[in-house]
C-alpha cells in the first residue's frame, strides 16, 4: 500500500527540460495509468519513482516520506519494463527466484512466494521450462512474476504489453486488471494507447510535454475534458473542434454526439447544413466525414449506416454534448456562467444566420 506524491518536481537532461514544477498525487491502491504521446515524459516519471533516474529538484514522497535518499532496492517498488529482460539460461523458477536470492530471502520463504506467485499468474506448469520454451504471453508473465515475488508496495509498469500481438494483449490487459483487484496495491501503468488507458485504469493521468493535462477516472476524462488536448487525445475519432468567431473561442463535440437528419430537430443547440464527403462502415457503427458550408469538417459516428456520400443533411448537436474552449484551449465550463451563456447565445445566433 502506498501513495505517491510529486511536489514541485523538475527534471532536465542537460539543457532539455522534460518536467517543470510537476505536482501530482497517485492514490494508494489505485490502478493509475500514465498516458500521453511519445516523448511526453511517462518513462521519466516512472524512473523517478523507481529511483533509477532521480529528479533534478523537488520531492517525491512515498506514503508521506521523501524517498530521494532511499536506494532503488529499498523503496518497495518493482518495475516491469517494455523490453522485459528475462534470463534465457535460467528456468522460469530460477528467473523468479533470482531477485529473492539477491536479497537473501531464506529458501523456505522463497519457495512459498514462488509457488504463490506462479499460481496467480498461471505459470505453475511451466516453472521448470526455459524462456525459449514459452510463448510471448508466458514470458511476459515471468517478468510480472519476478516483480510480484518481491511483494512491492508499488508496481511500476512501462508499456509491458507492447511486444504482444493484439489478442494476447487484450487477454493480458484483463489479467492485469484482475491481478490488481487481487493484490490491491498501487499500480502505475504507462501506455501511449488511450484505448488501453481507458480499459484498464481507474485513475488516468493524461500527460503532454511533461505536464499533467487532466487526472480523472475514465468516465470523467471522456465526458468532461478539461481542455482541447484531453478532448482530442481520448476517444476515436477525436472530438470535433470548430472555430467560432475571432476571439479564439472554440466549440467541441464528439463524433458520437452528432445527429444527422433531413430537417431540423427540436432541442438541438448547434445546427448546420452539411454534406457527407466520406463514409466508413465499422460494423455496428458508421463513420461519416461531413463538410460544413463555412469550410470546416466534422466527423460523425452513427448507428445509422443508410446515409451516402453526397447526401445533404442537417448536422445537429444538443447543448449537453457541446464543450466550449478558450483561446488557450482550456475548457469554459458552465460554472463560469457569464462566459458560458455568452458562448451559448453566440452558437444559437449562428444557427439563424
Ligand atoms: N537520457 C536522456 N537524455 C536526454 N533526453 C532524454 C533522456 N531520456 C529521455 N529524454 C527526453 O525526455 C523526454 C521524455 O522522455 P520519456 O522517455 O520519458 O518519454 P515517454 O513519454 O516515455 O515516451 P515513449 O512513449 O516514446 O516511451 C523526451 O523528449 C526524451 O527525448
Ligand atoms: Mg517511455
Amino acid at each position: 500500500m502506498a501513495k505517491i506524491e510529486f511536489q514541485h518536481v523538475y527534471k532536465s537532461f542537460g539543457s532539455t527540460k522534460v518536467v517543470e514544477d510537476l505536482n501530482l498525487t497517485l492514490e494508494d491502491g489505485k490502478f493509475n495509468v500514465l498516458v500521453g504521446p511519445s516523448g511526453c515524459g511517462k518513462t521519466t516519471l516512472l524512473r523517478m519513482i523507481a529511483g533509477i533516474g532521480p529528479a533534478t529538484s523537488g520531492q517525491i514522497l512515498l506514503d508521506g516520506q521523501d524517498i530521494s535518499n532511499i536506494p532503488p532496492g529499498k523503496r518497495g517498488v518493482a518495475m516491469v519494463f517494455q523490453s522485459y529482460a528475462i534470463y534465457p539460461m535460467m528456468t522460469v523458477r530460477q528467473n523468479i527466484e533470482f531477485g529473492l536470492k539477491n536479497n537473501r530471502v531464506p529458501k523456505a520463504e522463497r519457495e512459498r512466494r514462488i509457488s504463490e506467485v506462479a499460481k496467480v499468474v498461471g505459470l505453475e506448469p511451466y516453472l521448470e521450462r526455459k524462456p525459449s520454451q514459452l510463448s510471448g504471453g508466458q514470458r511476459q508473465r515471468v517478468a510480472l512474476a519476478r516483480a510480484m515475488v518481491k511483494e512491492p508496495k508499488v508496481f511500476l509498469m512501462d508499456e509491458p504489453l507492447s511486444n504482444l500481438d493484439a489478442k494476447l494483449r487484450a487477454a493480458m490487459r484483463s489479467e492485469l486488471v484482475q491481478l490488481h483487484k487481487q493484490l490491491q496495491t498501487t499500480f502505475v501503468y504507462v501506455t501511449h494507447d488511450q484505448v488501453e488507458a481507458m480499459a484498464m485504469g481507474d485513475c488516468i493521468i493524461l500527460m503532454d510535454q511533461g505536464k499533467v493535462m487532466q487526472q480523472a477516472d475514465p468516465e470523467t476524462i471522456y465526458g468532461d475534458p478539461d481542455n482541447i488536448f484531453a478532448a482530442q487525445f481520448i476517444g476515436t475519432p477525436p472530438t470535433n473542434i470548430l472555430t467560432m468567431g475571432s476571439e479564439g473561442f472554440k466549440l467541441g463535440f464528439r463524433p458520437e454526439a452528432v445527429s444527422l437528419s433531413g430537417s431540423p430537430l427540436p432541442n438541438k443547440i448547434f445546427t448546420r447544413r452539411a454534406v457527407i464527403t466520406t463514409r466508413e462502415m465499422l460494423g455496428a457503427e458508421t463513420l461519416y466525414k461531413l463538410h460544413l458550408e463555412d469550410g470546416q469538417e466534422v466527423m460523425a459516428r452513427l448507428g445509422d449506416s443508410s446515409l451516402a456520400v453526397g447526401d445533404v443533411l442537417q448536422l445537429q448537436v444538443e447543448e449537453e454534448s457541446i464543450y466550449f474552449f478558450d483561446a488557450k484551449g482550456d475548457r469554459v465550463r458552465k460554472d463560469v456562467a457569464q462566459d458560458y451563456l455568452a458562448l451559448l447565445e453566440r452558437v444559437q445566433r449562428s444557427n439563424e444566420s
